[in-house]
């Protein structure tokens, strides 16, 4: 089995493009949040299938990725990727007459110095006008782990950016449309985005990010069978059942089934299903026992924002009280409470969503937590 197989997902790929148009009822013209786990597929979808597939039916496509450079500021990531788009269409935007041809670079500006068209400067939302009208296409601007953009306030300023251009182009007369899609591996952290008034896209769903399905399944049946004995064909079916329960990440499907040619029972749907299980439970054992090696009160936040989920209250006073019992039977004053929070974000166990408010980074934290208190 080589890693780098890919399971084509057209369907999926015709699914979302569906969603693209100006229809107010069946369209997202207001942007698409699609929110997955980790290690799901989500930009391998995007990268593989979704953007050839927008390309091919005659979208111009944009695509940052804000987990590509986790030292660069999100906002340079995206002036980055447009900018590359504007150099890729060079030729076209030459012929453009820009009706703004003074120096806008302020804050939010930026230039680039092309080849055919000379120096080009301007705000993102302009940049974007230019690419719709020279090439005379709708534009698809696709953030992948949208979620980073508020970790800084240029991340943020180029969010708001976005939607003014989408609201700029898609109010203006003509039939030119803007289409935003943001991705992330957080639903909780997606929905900062758009949950609070303050929010850049307020109002706005955040939806599942579709996993991977039947046809992942059965591609992968068919290759494993492959080298499988006659006798221990698997089904589909097993493998569906192995691919859930790793949590529908076909890394960890793939190290199942590998382990399983060498399963000392003989390879066999039994012995998947076994080692799924222990993989899942492998994971499971590891984040605890990280969880165990750290500070009393660390781990004592931990299980209360299992418990209370996005409405965890670092510092009212319920919250202090209800962790004196991992702070040697006192209160632990705010400043306690925020070192803590702080090493907790090192670690990546915890995610600030904005000021004062904090989730678990991942839910698969809350699931072995809850499980270790139950089991
Ligand atoms: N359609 C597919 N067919 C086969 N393997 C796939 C497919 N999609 C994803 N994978 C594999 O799954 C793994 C995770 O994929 P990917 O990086 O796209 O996920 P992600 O959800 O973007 O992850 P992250 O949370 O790290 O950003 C990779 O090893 C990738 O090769
Ligand atoms: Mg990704």
């Amino acid at each position: 089995m080589t890693p780098s197989l890919h399971v084509p997902r057209p369907e999926d790929a015709t699914r979302i493009a569906a969603l693209l148009t100006p229809d107010p009822l069946a369209g997202a013209l207001a942007g698409l949040f699609l929110a997955a786990p980790r290690r799901t597929g989500k930009t391998t979808f995007l990268r593989s299938d979704l953007i050839p597939h927008l390309e091919g039916r005659g979208f111009a496509v944009v695509y940052a990725d804000l987990w590509s450079d986790r030292a660069a500021d999100p906002a340079e990531l995206i002036i980055a990727r447009i900018k590359a788009a504007l150099e890729r269409h060079d030729g076209l935007i030459s012929r453009l007459r820009r009706k703004s041809p003074v120096n806008r670079v302020g804050a939010l500006g930026f230039s680039v110095s092309l080849k055919e068209s000379g120096d080009w400067s301007g705000t993102i939302a302009d940049a974007l006008e230019d690419l719709i009208e020279a090439t005379g296409k709708d534009l698809v601007v696709i953030i992948d782990e949208a979620q980073q953009a508020v970790e800084t306030d240029a991340g943020l300023n180029a969010m708001f950016a976005l939607k003014a251009a989408r609201d700029a182009i898609n109010q203006a007369p003509g039939d030119r449309h803007l289409y935003l899609l943001m991705t992330g591996s957080h639903r909780d952290k997606l929905s900062t985005l758009v949950q609070n008034r303050q929010a850049p896209f307020f109002g706005a769903g955040v939806r599942p990010f579709p996993p991977l399905g039947a046809a992942y399944v059965s591609a992968m049946a068919a290759r494993v069978n492959d080298a499988l004995a006659e006798t221990a064909q698997l089904a589909p079916a097993d493998l569906e059942a192995a691919f859930d329960t790793v949590g529908r990440r076909p890394e960890l499907l793939t190290d199942c089934l590998r382990d399983l040619i060498f399963a000392p029972e003989g390879a066999g749907p039994a012995a998947l299903r076994r080692i799924a299980a222990e993989r899942k439970a492998q994971a499971e054992i590891d984040t605890l026992s990280e969880i165990a090696a750290m500070t009393p009160l660390q781990q004592g936040i931990l299980r209360l924002m299992a418990q209370k989920g996005p409405g965890f209250q670092p510092f009212a006073e319920e919250t202090r009280e209800a962790l004196k019992a991992a702070h040697r039977g006192q209160k632990p004053a705010v400043a306690t409470i925020q070192t803590a929070l702080n090493a907790l974000r090192e670690r990546g166990f915890v995610w600030r969503r904005e000021h004062g408010r904090y989730i678990l980074d991942n839910a698969d934290i809350a699931l072995a937590l809850a499980r270790s208190d139950t089991g």
